[in-house]
């Protein structure tokens, strides 16, 4: 059977859908240099599942050593997790960003195009639609103006991928847009785990029920829009948003070519304030907080209208704010000691 190529296969999203791969029976290609992963995933991915697959320790920027994979594998699609993704480190390091991300991508895509290789599956993120002054977005929306160079990437890569289908058709591609994943595996063995002093909301909480950090900042607490004032995203299950690539692999293998754009996200916004009572409420565990200022660049409401993922991969995310937060919690309390 020809295999999916995984790159950034030991991160966040990466290794949760490498389990959903090998659940639904493809084979697996994995590519990582772990620059913000654990080694160790590998073997926990595998417990999970009892199934294994190939693992190479490579840089998708050493172009060589991708396409020696392409040459020892036969490669049915490649689904693209690499890049780096803190919004506040890109803005610090723009070329860090720039290089990484984008010229990865184009390396991936070059390896592809000579290899034949046409099924592209690419982790875009909802900060693509930038500020549209408006709180539901749906995919036939402009992309807008991103707030950081890592937004941009994506932007970038997803410009690259229509200017690449339009010079070929023969591509088959589908961009995912994500909206604000958390949560981790119910085995309590993979998670998302930052390393130093997280940005996101859900990591934060994390650390600071386990005592690492003292207090979370709750940025803005005055929003106008939001029922208690403070911001409202669309959280989304890790494992949802990784069943989200199954589907979308398998609209790929129906289509044989195209380019296609899905929101990946529940549609329901909750807010930071209720996110955090629920994550106590429903681990039993404190999590100090107070009222800070607002954070810079953030938008009071953010949510996907998921309509289109339903109608047309048949998917809907399933698991709720309750599962989000028992599940990350487990994956720390699991953890503890590593
Ligand atoms: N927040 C806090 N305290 C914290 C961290 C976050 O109050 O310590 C708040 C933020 O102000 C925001 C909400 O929690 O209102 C969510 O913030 P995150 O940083 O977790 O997520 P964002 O919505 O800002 O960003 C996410 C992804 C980005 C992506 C963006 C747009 O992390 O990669 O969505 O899709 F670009």
């Amino acid at each position: 059977m020809k295999k999916i190529l995984v790159t950034g296969g030991t991160g966040y999203i990466g290794s949760h859908t490498i389990v959903e791969l090998l659940e639904n029976d493809r084979e697996v290609v994995a590519v990582d240099d772990f620059s913000n992963s654990k080694e160790d995933v590998i073997e926990k991915i595998k417990k999970i599942t009892g199934k294994d697959f190939k693992f190479y320790n490579v840089d998708y920027l050493k172009k060589e050593k991708i396409e020696k994979i392409f040459q020892e594998n036969e490669i049915d699609a490649v689904i693209n997790f690499a890049g780096y993704k803190a919004v506040a480190e890109s803005i610090k390091e723009p070329l860090k960003y720039y290089k990484n991300n984008v010229c990865g991508a184009i390396n991936l895509l070059e390896v592809m195009q000579e290899h034949g290789v046409k099924k592209f599956v690419f982790s875009s993120s909802a900060t693509v639609y930038g500020n549209q002054n408006c709180s539901k977005y749906t995919e036939n929306m402009e992309r807008g103006h991103a707030s950081s160079p890592y937004g941009t990437t994506k932007i970038m890569i997803e410009k690259i991928l229509e200017d690449l289908y339009f010079s070929d058709n023969t591509w088959n591609i589908a961009i995912l847009r994500y909206f604000n994943p958390v949560g981790a595996h119910e085995s309590g063995l993979i998670g998302e785990n930052p390393q130093g002093i997280p940005n996101n909301l859900m990591p934060f909480i994390m650390k600071v029920a386990n005592k690492e950090i003292d207090c979370l900042n709750i940025f803005g607490n005055d929003y106008k829009e939001t029922k208690d004032g403070t911001c409202a995203r669309d959280f989304l299950h890790v494992v949802d948003l990784a069943k989200g690539h199954i589907k979308a692999l398998e609209k790929l293998d129906k289509e044989k070519n195209g380019i296609f754009v899905y929101n990946l996200g529940t549609g329901n916004p909750y807010t930071v304030q209720e996110m955090v009572e629920t994550f106590k409420k429903v681990n039993n565990v404190d999590v100090p907080y107070k009222y800070a200022p607002r954070r810079s660049g953030d938008l009071p409401i953010f949510y996907s209208d998921p309509t289109k993922a339903k109608e047309e991969l048949n998917w809907t995310a399933e698991k709720t704010i309750e599962d989000m937060c028992k599940d990350s919690w487990n994956f720390v309390v699991k953890n503890k000691n590593n």
